[in-house]
């Protein structure tokens, strides 16, 4: 029996697990064809290759993928809420939950909702879960964020295209991570990025976007400053929103110049280095970015990390961002998936430009057109087809 909020009780990251397509291109190919130094990729925004979804992917398929080792973990029944942020909207009014709670054979009492604000609005639906459990201590939260960037072709974001899904359990005495409520936000109404909804890439104005997001790292850190006891330098290792790798090297620079950090500019670099490795090889994937960042430093980090903190700062353009943090529990390597994440990377099949062309340029029908999908992807899911204005998921 529920006897409410009990005083003490954490709540935070129990399971994490992530996923992305089956296909990349690398942006070295991307730079030949554009006649560009292949280094201004791989050096100046910092990123190597960039997930493309095949034909019969999509944000439901990345996200049942990601979930599916949770729930063969953890069971079926154990789900009672499925929160899904998203800027990839297949649908103004289903959530696109809805479908992943069929995939994965969810019990029919669990409530399945659907969250936007551009990058930031994973991490709204990690602090809800997170207030849903402290409110019901014996419920567990599934939260997924799965994404596809998507800007025009020849333009300056186009480099910084990519997609994947990440799916995180939230529990009372977390296993991985608790998530401490102490939180500073900041909220902009200007217009860096945004998507309107006869679109299907998205608007930037670039130079601008990495300004605002610099200035929000500040004010929510400033707020967040104003509500925890934690300083800068009680943090071993910091996550961030990850448009492209070299964002968030110089938004940790930034950091820690505001806090007058007495470390060295390496130290400072490796707080962060192992939280990008992933996303050098998947690009943008919007919600899930920060996450599978997590994901990278929890994978690839070669130290016992328990007990140490970690920053989190999330940002979504148009805009809102979020300061947190978290801590790493005692024997968190037992419940990592690196093994699975590590396997998906290497078995991605690269693709020429042409390729990347046309799978840039698959159809979307939108007249009501039936489209039959062949099966190309890796993933235990896939969009079978479109007909009527129905997506047609099954499993593989
Ligand atoms: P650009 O204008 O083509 O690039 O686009 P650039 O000319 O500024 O070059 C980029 C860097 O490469 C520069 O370094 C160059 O010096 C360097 P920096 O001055 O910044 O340190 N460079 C080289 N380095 C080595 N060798 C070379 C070389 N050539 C140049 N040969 C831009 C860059 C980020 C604007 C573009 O990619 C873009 O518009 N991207 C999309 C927007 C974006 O990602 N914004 C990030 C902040 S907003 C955000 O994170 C939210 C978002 O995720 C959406 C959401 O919330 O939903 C986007």
């Amino acid at each position: 029996m529920s006897l409410g909020r009990s005083v003490g009780t954490s709540v935070g990251i129990d399971e994490i697990s992530f996923y992305t397509s089956s296909y990349y291109l690398d942006l070295r190919t991307l730079a030949e064809q554009q006649q560009t130094d292949p280094e201004k990729y791989y050096v100046g925004i910092g990123q190597e290759k960039m997930g493309m979804a095949a034909p019969d992917e999509d944000i439901v398929t990345m996200a049942a993928n990601a979930a599916l080792p949770i729930i063969e973990r953890i069971g079926r029944e154990a789900i009672d809420t499925i929160l899904f942020a998203t800027e990839t909207g297949i649908d103004q009014s289903k959530a696109a939950g809805v479908y992943v709670h069929r995939l994965l054979d969810l019990h029919s009492n669990c409530r399945v909702v659907e969250l936007k604000q551009a990058c930031y609005s994973a991490t709204a639906a990690l602090q809800m879960a997170c207030a849903l459990v402290a409110r019901r201590p014996e419920s567990k939260v599934l939260v997924i964020a799965s994404d596809i960037a998507r800007y025009d072709l020849d333009t300056p974001g186009e480099a910084t295209q990519g997609c994947g899904a990440v799916a995180m359990l939230i529990s009372q005495n977390p296993r991985i991570m608790t998530v401490s409520p102490d939180v500073g936000n900041y909220t902009d109404d200007v217009m860096d990025f945004w998507r309107p909804n006869y679109r299907s890439t998205a608007l930037v104005d670039g130079k601008y976007s990495t300004k605002i997001y610099l200035r929000s790292l500040k004010k929510a850190w400033e707020h967040f400053s104003e509500v925890s006891s934690l300083n800068f330098n009680d943090f071993s290792y910091f996550c961030y929103h990850l448009p492209f790798s070299r964002m968030a090297q110089k938004a940790h620079q930034h950091l820690a110049k505001l806090n007058r950090c007495p470390l060295t500019s390496e130290q400072v670099e490796l707080q962060i280095a192992d939280t990008l490795k992933y996303n050098q090889l998947i690009g943008n994937s919007y919600t899930a970015s920060i996450y599978i960042g997590l994901c990278s430093l929890l994978d690839n980090r070669d130290e016992d990390l328990a007990g140490k903190q970690i920053g989190f700062f999330s940002y979504g353009s148009g805009c809102v961002a979020e300061f947190f943090s978290g801590q790493i529990q005692a024997g968190y390597q037992s419940r990592l998936h690196t093994d699975r994440h590590q396997t998906l990377l290497s078995r991605r099949q690269e693709v020429s430009y042409d390729e990347y062309l046309s799978l840039y340029h698959y159809p979307d029908p939108q007249q009501g057109e039936s489209l039959d999908i062949p099966k190309t992807t890796q993933g235990r899911f896939r969009l079978a087809a479109i007909t009527h204005h129905k997506r047609e998921y099954i499993p593989c």
